[in-house]
């Protein structure tokens, strides 16, 4: 028999040992030291349960936002199950209908109304799109970014994000500026003639979900305007609704050129991401239309799963519930905070993306190993590693808010205790 066929009999044990010998040998290390004992099984809603059966976990992690519905929502199962009866991949040079009425409602959607949308894959690969289409609009090359912020792994994004990412893989590619996040003279300072593009997350989620001030992002909008550089935003992890509004830029009331989005579009179940532009900036693409191609980019068979993420993300009765759970989770967060002063600095909060800031860099790996023991899962901020993240699905109830953070509360006693206090 194969090894690549799921013959139901795998043991976890033997999993454990093929991912070890044939995906990541330091990941499974990791894991077996760090004591999380756990395999990906069954998951359904907030829920993830380990292979074996004995473990089950509330997804507070969610990818980062690619299960803001959950996991296996049935109206996204059931969109790609309806999809599939007709549709494949495509081909990706051709007019694709459900291309279009992806795009077409992304253009409605989005703030400003961005008109036009390539596709792709990832938010790596999103992000790098941005930035061409910046520079070929342009014709300038300096992209400037914010330190510990994240943009991905792939070329262009892997120049914009910290050394630590691609100083072991040599030089990163020329032309990428940072600035400290959420200062407006260092970016003053730093846009010039040269600068194509500032790309911002609208809220820095690896760099432990820092809330901007209200003003900030305006201001760099501004900064922008002033010296004909364009604004992309990076709406991979803060958009569609996970800050109770579909876009967490809304919050800030400003319109970028670009717009990107990747995770959440995905419903969790048909990998999509999206780079969404002012009209004029597909002037970029009329002397050769064909000369940025990704072959699975918008595959047609995902886009029905897009728009039916964008359908339940955009109903206001979505996002009323994720803004009452944003309440209900401060509220939590203050009591708790009466009760864990000397560990717990405060909540990071704009909607559901939260930052559980402690008081030193140990604190978020402790906690995510406090977490798991709890039965969460939270994955520390990595460029700022006093923050764990707790990014739970957009569909939960109250009482399952309560639950998380009861267990959090366990969580945060555990944390104290490996730290001696
Ligand atoms: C804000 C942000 N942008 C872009 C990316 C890259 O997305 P992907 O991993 O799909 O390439 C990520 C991934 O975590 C992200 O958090």
């Amino acid at each position: 028999m194969s090894t690549l066929q799921a013959t139901g009999a795998d043991t976890k044990d033997a999993v454990i040992e093929q991912f070890a010998r044939h995906v990541s040998s330091g990941k499974t290390a990791f894991f077996q030291m760090s004591g999380i004992d756990f395999v990906q099984g069954r998951r359904e809603g907030p829920f993830i349960w380990d292979m074996a059966g004995e473990k089950r976990v509330i997804d507070c992690h969610c990818n980062g936002g690619v299960f803001n519905l959950g996991h296996r929502h049935p109206d996204i199962v059931q969109a790609l199950r309806d999809s599939l009866t007709t549709l494949d991949i495509g081909n990706h040079h051709l007019i694709s209908p459900s291309r279009a009425k992806l795009a077409a409602r992304l253009a409605e959607l989005t703030p400003g109304h961005l008109a036009y949308t390539v596709f792709g894959v990832g938010g790596g690969e999103a992000v790098d799109l941005a930035f061409k289409v910046a520079r070929g609009f342009t014709g300038r090359s300096e992209i400037i970014s914010a330190r510990g912020g994240y943009h991905g792994h792939t070329g262009l994004a892997l120049a914009a994000g910290d050394a630590k990412y691609y100083r072991p893989f040599g030089e990163p590619a020329p032309g990428f500026v940072q600035v400290p996040f959420g200062d407006v003279e260092a970016m003053e300072t730093a846009v010039s003639p040269q600068t194509a593009a500032v790309i911002l997350e609208t809220v820095p989620a690896t760099y432990g979900i820092l809330v901007p001030q209200p003003d900030y992002l305006a201001q760099i909008r501004a900064i922008c305007d002033r010296h004909g550089a364009l604004l992309i935003i990076d709406e991979v992890q803060a958009g569609l609704g996970r800050t109770g509004k579909l876009w967490g830029i809304e919050h800030f009331g400003v319109t970028p050129d670009i717009m990107v989005l990747g995770k959440g579009l995905s419903g969790g179940i048909y990998p999509m991401s999206a780079t969404c532009f002012r009209r004029e900036l597909e002037t970029v693409f009329h002397d050769d239309p064909f000369i940025h191609i990704s072959t699975f980019g918008g595959a047609e068979v995902g886009c029905p799963v897009a728009l039916r993420v964008l359908e339940l993300a955009s109903d206001p009765q979505f996002l009323a519930h994720v803004e009452e759970l944003s309440a209900f989770f401060a509220q939590g967060f203050a009591d708790l905070q009466s009760r864990h002063g000397q560990l717990l600095v405060g909540l990071r909060q704009l909607g559901l993306m939260m930052g559980i800031e402690m008081v030193n860099e140990y604190c978020g790996p402790l906690f995510s190993k406090a977490a798991y023991d709890h039965g969460l899962l939270s994955v520390y901020a990595y460029n700022d590693t006093r923050v764990a993240q707790l990014l739970p699905p957009l569909i939960i109830d109250e009482a399952l808010a309560a639950d998380i953070l009861q267990r959090v509360d366990g969580a945060l006693v555990q944390v104290a205790h490996m730290l001696g206090g």
